[in-house]
């Protein structure tokens, strides 16, 4: 359409849909504003659109957290400020080249309404609007590089994302709705993905179906770029290419999540290409699911003191008892196994990393445990294992009766 005198359809027929509950949103800001100093206000710039080229845009995400807290989906001008518990709004006012370009934004009354907003202003008058908050207000940012606002931070700025995590680790029953649905619809997909695999002739076939596939189920789509590496690529553990051919004698490794109503699943599963394994790719699978295993055991035992980074040296031990199951020095652990067995996981895929590892685990918070083992093709290592790379992946939510496993559908 560049240059086309084309008229677009006013976006004022179709305000944001707003995917959080009003009683949910009400109940996280209050949970905000409890945590934070009373003399403060926060600033949560909304994101900007990101292009490939020129005005070639990408499909607009907006910041996880000015969604938690307000719905918000509109690129640009969502700013929001929260002072004296007023929830104020900074926008880019229409002009008449946007409005017939990109439509008409959601009208003011409309994001008042619908999103709790107490006053809506021109996004010019933000920087005026901090100049004047009294000397004594801390000022709360959330920053990262696709805001639509930049602050300069200065003796009186601070983080704010650490209180927001503290929040947002801990899912609500609605949230934890969303996950199960995302984790379902992964799962199934993983299923179906095994059943179709044998028709599949090269990595991109299977990502592709992985996208339509999470689409078809009502998902919003991938949650990050998949990882869908047949043989040797699966010891690259950020592998992304995917273009490569599948070979009937080769493992694939497909790490894929989606996202529904924003919020990510994260699931890896080793498929077996052919129809039978050499005995060295079922003797790393087997390890690898034994550490799985022993890791949510233990969770399981343990979970009430315990934190990530205690299940990461729960992960650490099995793994060399593994490897030396295998006949693989030990020594080489750190290589074969050189990432976290899990993270976080929400609205965003490493959810909350203000929180850390040695946070205690909470009913409510959503994990991944993903042990892994990756025999690049070294002399380190006995030759019948070379170019084998395995993870198992699935999400586990904490309640008070102990963990469960939200990907349980997805057939290991
Ligand atoms: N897919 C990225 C991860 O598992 O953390
Ligand atoms: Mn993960
Ligand atoms: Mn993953």
């Amino acid at each position: 359409l560049g240059g086309a005198v084309y008229r677009t359809p006013g976006r004022e027929h179709t305000p944001a849909v707003i995917m959080i509950l009003l009683d949910e949103m009400v109940k996280r800001r209050k949970a905000l504003l409890s945590l934070l100093p009373k003399a403060s206000a926060f600033v949560l710039p909304g994101y900007r659109m990101q292009y490939s080229s020129q005005n070639i845009f990408y499909r607009f995400k907006q910041n996880n957290n000015v969604i938690y807290f307000t719905g918000l989906k509109e690129p640009g001008d969502a700013v929001v400020i929260s002072y004296d518990h007023k929830w104020h709004l900074f926008r880019q006012p229409d002009t008449p080249e946007s409005v017939l370009w990109e439509g008409a934004k959601t009208p003011d009354d409309v994001i008042k309404q619908n999103h709790l907003i107490d006053h809506v202003h021109d996004l010019q008058t933000l920087s005026g609007f901090i100049d004047d908050l009294p000397n004594d207000v801390k000022l709360y940012l959330n920053q990262s590089q696709n805001d639509c606002v930049r602050f300069e931070a200065d003796d009186r700025t601070l983080s704010v994302d650490p209180f927001i995590h503290r929040l947002r680790v801990i899912k609500s029953e609605y949230e934890i709705e969303q996950m199960e649905q995302s984790c379902q619809i992964a799962g199934n997909v993983f299923n179906t993905l095994r059943k179709k695999l044998r028709g599949m002739e090269t990595e991109r076939h299977v990502e592709n179906y992985l996208e339509a596939a999470v689409k078809t189920q009502g998902a919003e789509g991938l949650a990050y770029v998949p990882v869908v590496a047949g043989g040797p690529r699966a010891c690259t553990i950020h592998y992304t290419r995917n273009d490569q051919k599948l070979m009937g004698n080769e493992l694939l490794l497909v790490d894929a999540g989606c996202v529904y109503n924003d919020y990510c699943s994260d699931i890896t599963r080793t498929l077996q290409v052919g129809k039978l394994m050499t005995a060295a790719q079922e003797k790393v699978t087997e390890a690898v699911k034994t550490i799985q295993q022993t890791v949510l055991d233990w969770l399981a035992q343990n979970w009430k003191h315990h934190t990530l980074l205690d299940l990461q040296s729960v992960a650490y031990h099995q793994t060399v008892r593994e490897l030396k199951g295998l006949g693989v020095d030990p020594k080489h652990v750190d290589t074969l196994f050189p990432h976290a067995i899990g993270h976080y996981l929400g609205m965003d895929l490493h959810d909350c990393p203000t929180v850390g590892m040695s946070a205690k685990l909470k009913p409510g918070m959503i994990i991944t445990i993903e042990p892994g083992l990756y025999f690049t093709d070294s002399l380190d290592y006995p030759e019948e294992y070379r170019g084998i790379g395995v993870r198992v992946e699935d999400d586990v939510l904490i309640t008070e009766s102990g963990p469960r496993v939200l990907t349980e559908n997805a057939e290991v």
